[in-house]
């Protein structure tokens, strides 16, 4: 078992990962609900398969379990959805003395996040990531959100949980295509800021799961740390998103996220070597990386097809843009630039001419 403490400006919380820590979620968050009742918000694949566990430490610690669970999926992560949980939070009586516990992955930690942040301005949040990708990102650093028919994450804020407990044993549920997504962000941590880790990955996880995890947390941690509120270098967390976006919204969201942040990583590592930013070697290895983790590194998207999402994704400010480009294996930059710029990556990432 190991913490990590989050320094966010808006409020200090610690990390903790381990095997079998629902059991123990009880005896270690208790403390934020003293008006006595937990709200658990699940999605029905992870109530079946890890909310006993949640609700008997709970209930051994001294609280009363209430439960919203929601079809398990994206398409959840609703406005309706967000409606229907903050009504059961009301027909609940739920106070600031209680607690929300958001059990599930990033649909999940969002969607409860965003409840917790709304709800009377604000209850204790505990966050208990179940997939590999809330375990590295999303239960960290605050961002909640729900989406709207006009794009992913469009509604949300930042709201920062109390506790984060990630029980290392509930991600051996997983199938195996989700576990890869949740490697994708991995190796996105790697290429970004960590070549220790990107050699890690290379010669296998060797089933240090909680490692790696905690690597990743780590270096979210100091990152929301610094700029909270994503002004500045958190954008770098963004690495492969801004054409990864634009692969998920062309798919009609059929396209896996981990999926398209892989193809997304790929391809601005394309068009940086072939601009001279970054050395020629980064390209293979990445390509060897993302495939030894059953990640794809193409698309079959034109231009054409990618252009209109890349220029409306909504980490566009005015005019211009802020492109995350690696500079080599476990470094990269922000450029801001002119939409035209963003383009010329884009084509010389799918091998079009310079
Ligand atoms: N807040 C942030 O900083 C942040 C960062 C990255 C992504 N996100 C958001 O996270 C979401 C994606 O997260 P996700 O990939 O975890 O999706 P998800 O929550 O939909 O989980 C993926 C699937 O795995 C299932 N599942 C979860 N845990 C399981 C377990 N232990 N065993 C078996 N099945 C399990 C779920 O039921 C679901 O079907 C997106 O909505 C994205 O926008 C948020």
């Amino acid at each position: 078992m190991q913490t990590i403490t989050v320094r966010a400006p808006s409020k200090t919380y610690e990390v903790t990962l381990g095997r079998a820590l629902l059991t123990q979620a009880g005896e270690l968050t208790a403390h934020l609900a003293p008006g006595g009742r937990a709200l658990v918000v699940t999605d029905s694949h992870v109530d079946a398969l890890h909310f006993p566990t949640l609700a008997k430490s709970l209930r051994a610690a001294g609280l009363t379990v209430e439960k919203f669970v929601f079809p398990a999926g994206e398409a959840s992560k609703t406005m309706d959805t967000l409606a229907a949980l903050l009504s059961y939070m009301a027909a609940c009586r739920l106070t600031r003395a209680d607690a929300v516990y958001a059990l599930g992955g990033g649909v999940t930690g969002d969607l409860a996040g965003l409840a917790a942040a709304l709800y009377m301005r604000g209850l204790p949040l505990v966050q208990l990531p179940t997939t590999l990708l809330a375990a590295v990102d999303s239960s960290v650093g605050g961002k909640t959100a729900v989406d709207l028919p006009e794009g992913k994450n469009l509604v949300g804020t930042f709201f920062q949980p109390d506790r984060v407990l990630c029980d290392t044993a509930a991600l051996e549920t997983l199938p195996p295509a989700e576990l890869a997504c949740g490697y994708a962000e991995v190796i996105k941590y790697a290429l970004m800021t960590d070549r220790a880790l990107f050699d890690t990955l290379c010669a296998g996880d060797g089933g240090a799961l909680e490692q790696i995890i905690a690597r990743c947390v780590s270096i979210k941690a100091a990152v929301v740390a610094g700029d909270e509120l994503d002004r500045g270098e958190r954008q770098k967390l963004n690495l492969g998103h801004t054409f990864g976006h634009a692969i998920e919204k062309a798919s009609g969201y059929t396209v896996p996220h981990g999926h398209a942040v892989a193809v997304g990583m790929v391809l601005v590592t394309r068009a940086a070597v072939r601009r001279g930013l970054c050395p020629a070697d980064c390209l293979p290895r990445l390509v060897g990386l993302l495939a030894q983790y059953r990640l794809p590194t193409e698309t079959a998207y034109t231009e054409e097809e990618l252009l209109g999402a890349v220029l409306t994704d909504k980490k566009r400010a005015g005019d211009r843009m802020t492109l995350v480009v690696p500079r080599e294996i476990g470094a990269c930059d922000l450029l801001t630039v002119e939409p035209e710029t963003v383009r010329a990556f884009l084509s010389l990432g799918l091998g079009g001419q310079p």
